[in-house]
C-alpha cells in the first residue's frame, strides 16, 4: 500500500493536510511491512519512494526537466509524437497525464494543453511538477504553462464546451510478461498506484467525441492498435503513436 512519510526537513502540518487530502494514512502509524510506497519529500520533490528496494531512486514529475532539454522553445514537430500531433494543433487535452513526460513534450511544442488525471495521487505529484515548473527560471516566458484537471477524462471530455483540436491518449495496458520484467520503475510504480485502465475502450471513444480534428493513440510498437481503423501511424522508439480523424465512419 501507499503511505505518506514524515520528512524531516518538510513542514510536518503540510504533510499533514496532504495525507488528509488524498486520503492516505502516515507511513509510521503503520505495520512497516504493509507499506510498500511511501509519499514524501526528496530534495524539494514530491516523490514515491519504494520501502521494499531502498537502493531504487524515488519517482517525481521531471515535467521541468523535460522542457530544460531543449536549446530553443518551442521544440519543431518533427518526431514521431510531433508528426502525430500535426503541423495545425493547436490545442490539446493529455487525457492520460501520468508522470507528465509526454505533457512535457506536447508544452515544448508549443501547444496549449489541458492535462487530465483521474488518480489523486498521480494528480498531487503532478501539481508539484507543474509548480517547479512555474518557478523554472531557465525555461520562463518560453511555454504556456499547462493546465491540470484531476477528473476522469470519460466525463470531462463528454462535458467539454470547447472541442480541442486533439486528444492525446496513453492509457496503461497490461504488462506483457517479458516487458514487465524490463518495464521501467516510474511505469513499475505507476501501475502499482493506478493498476490497468480497463475502461479504456470508453476513454477512446469519449476522446474521439470530443476531438475536433484527432485522437492520438500512444501504443508499444509490437502491440495492436486500441481500435482499429487508424488513418496514420508513427513509429517511435519501441511505441507507436495511431492518428483517428474525427468526423470519419468507422465500422
Ligand atoms: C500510462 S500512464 C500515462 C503516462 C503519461 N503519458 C506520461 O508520459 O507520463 C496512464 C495514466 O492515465 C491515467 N488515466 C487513465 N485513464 C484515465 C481517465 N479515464 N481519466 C483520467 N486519467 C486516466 C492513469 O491514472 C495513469 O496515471
Amino acid at each position: 500500500m501507499i503511505a505518506v512519510g514524515r520528512d524531516l526537513d518538510h513542514d510536518g502540518d503540510a504533510m499533514a493536510r496532504l495525507a488528509e487530502r488524498l486520503g492516505l494514512p502516515f507511513a509510521d502509524l503503520l505495520d512497516p511491512n504493509e507499506v510498500a510506497l511511501v509519499l514524501e519529500y526528496r530534495d524539494g520533490r514530491l516523490s514515491v519512494s519504494d520501502r521494499r528496494d531502498r537502493r531504487a531512486r524515488p519517482v517525481s514529475v521531471g515535467i521541468d526537466r523535460v522542457l530544460q532539454r531543449y536549446a530553443s522553445l518551442p521544440a519543431p514537430r518533427r518526431g514521431a509524437l510531433g508528426r502525430a500531433i500535426g503541423k495545425r494543433t493547436r490545442t490539446v487535452v493529455d487525457a492520460t497525464a501520468g508522470w507528465g513526460a509526454d505533457l512535457g513534450l506536447l508544452v515544448a511544442m508549443g501547444l496549449r494543453v489541458t492535462a487530465v488525471e483521474r488518480s489523486v495521487v498521480v494528480a498531487a505529484l503532478l501539481a508539484d511538477g507543474l509548480n517547479r515548473l512555474r518557478h523554472s527560471t531557465n525555461v520562463r516566458g518560453r511555454f504556456r504553462m499547462p493546465r491540470l484537471m484531476v477528473a476522469d477524462a470519460i466525463g470531462y471530455l463528454a462535458d467539454s464546451v470547447d472541442a480541442p483540436d486533439c486528444v492525446y491518449l496513453d492509457p496503461m495496458f497490461p504488462p506483457k510478461r517479458k516487458r514487465s520484467a524490463l518495464a521501467k520503475r516510474p511505469l513499475r510504480v505507476l501501475r502499482e498506484l493506478v493498476g490497468d485502465d480497463d475502461d479504456r475502450r470508453r476513454l477512446f471513444a469519449s476522446a474521439l467525441t470530443a476531438a475536433g480534428k484527432r485522437v492520438v493513440v500512444k501504443r508499444p510498437d509490437d502491440a495492436p492498435p486500441l481500435e482499429h481503423g487508424a488513418d496514420e501511424s508513427y513509429a517511435g522508439k519501441l511505441v507507436r503513436y495511431d492518428v483517428y480523424f474525427t468526423g470519419r465512419e468507422r465500422i
